[in-house]
């Protein structure tokens, strides 16, 4: 059996820094591994959290953007936009029609979005919100893919996928291999310029395609304490120290551990996260540049992908409308 690798990127909010660390990057690295790997936009996952249209337009060209300028090649990886597959919502109907209602109200994300609300715990919730996991199952469970790398807070997903596959493969026949959820050991959060978790909606992003200008602004943003040059400095509990250890080898870090112990001010600190970000970012940032003013290309890539996916596509969802009973008439 091919071992494939499959995940997506949801198309709201720019690139961050975040994202490079803990979705892209490792993806890239594990394709290696990997018989055949699949990337892809979750468009139509956006518009559940999204309805303005031109901020979905601008982090899908963003998010392409990001992929390609961190180094995806689309000739030796799938790459396509999901809305461009419409066998992935034709699947999505099908498995809505197997997915049981009780599985989806126990979803993290649906109930946090209840627990907001007080007297009527509906309100604001859509079908798409109480479904998003359909959908997901449903852009993993078409290309079989058997390893799918997400973040943590994804894991939930993975379990409702192999669920709603099992129920199918028990109901039909034998169609879907149950996927397993990948999760680095070595992902750790990454942190935002306030020191919690680095996120569009907490505002404390470091983004990924920026001038070396903006990169510095940001991180000058960065909340320290006000220890004075020279005063000893703790490294446990600190924003650009996290930050600096995800682009830094282990003897780096140590001696950035020591010039904390011997007092360094922030704006060296930050002159150093600086540094090692903007090295590891530059070639990414070049890449990005030649991208940016080449609309074609992008769209080619992404309309080449969605062919070649497509066909892998169509012979699984006919072969899924046989099991259904959904084919010409005998
Ligand atoms: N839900 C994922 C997220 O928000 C994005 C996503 C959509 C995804 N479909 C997927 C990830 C399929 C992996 C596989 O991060």
């Amino acid at each position: 059996m091919k071992k494939r690798i499959l995940t997506g990127i949801t198309t709201t909010g720019t690139p961050h820094i975040g994202n490079y660390l803990g979705a892209i990057k490792p993806a890239l690295e594990l394709a290696n591994d990997f018989d055949e790997s699949f990337f892809f936009l979750a468009d139509y996952h956006a518009i559940i959290k999204n309805s303005n249209n031109n901020e979905i337009a601008e982090s899908v060209k963003s998010i392409a953007l990001a992929w390609l300028a961190s180094g995806l090649d689309s000739k030796k990886s799938f790459f396509y936009r999901q809305s461009d597959v419409p066998e992935i919502l034709e699947l999505s109907w099908i498995l809505n029609c197997v997915t049981a209602k009780g599985l989806m109200n126990r979803s993290h994300a649906y109930k946090a979005a209840t627990a907001l609300n007080s007297s009527d715990e509906d309100k604001g919730i859509t079908m798409g919100l109480f479904s998003y996991p359909v959908l997901m199952a449903a852009d993993i469970l078409l290309f079989n893919a058997t390893h799918v790398p997400v973040g943590a807070d994804q894991i939930q997903h993975i379990e409702m996928t192999r669920d709603i596959a099992g129920r199918f493969n028990h109901l039909y026949k034998k169609t879907f291999e149950l996927p397993e959820a990948v999760i680095q050991a070595s992902q750790k959060i990454i942190t935002g310029t306030d020191g919690r978790k680095m996120s569009k909606s907490y505002g404390n992003i470091i983004p990924l395609l920026s001038t070396e200008k903006v990169l510095k602004k940001s991180i000058a943003k960065i909340v320290t304490n006000s220890l004075e040059p020279g005063v000893p400095k703790d490294s446990a509990d600190c924003s650009v120290f996290s930050l600096y250890s995800s682009f830094a080898s282990k003897e780096e870090i140590k001696e950035f551990e020591q010039e904390y112990a011997n007092g360094i001010s922030w704006g060296d600190a930050k002159g150093k996260l600086f540094d090692a970000i903007n090295h590891e970012i530059t070639p990414v940032r070049e890449r990005y540049n030649n991208l940016l003013s080449d609309t074609d290309l992008i769209n080619d890539q992404l309309s080449d992908g969605s062919k070649k996916v497509r066909e892998i596509a169509k012979e699984m969802l006919d072969s899924i409308r046989q099991s259904i009973g959904i084919s010409s008439i005998r």
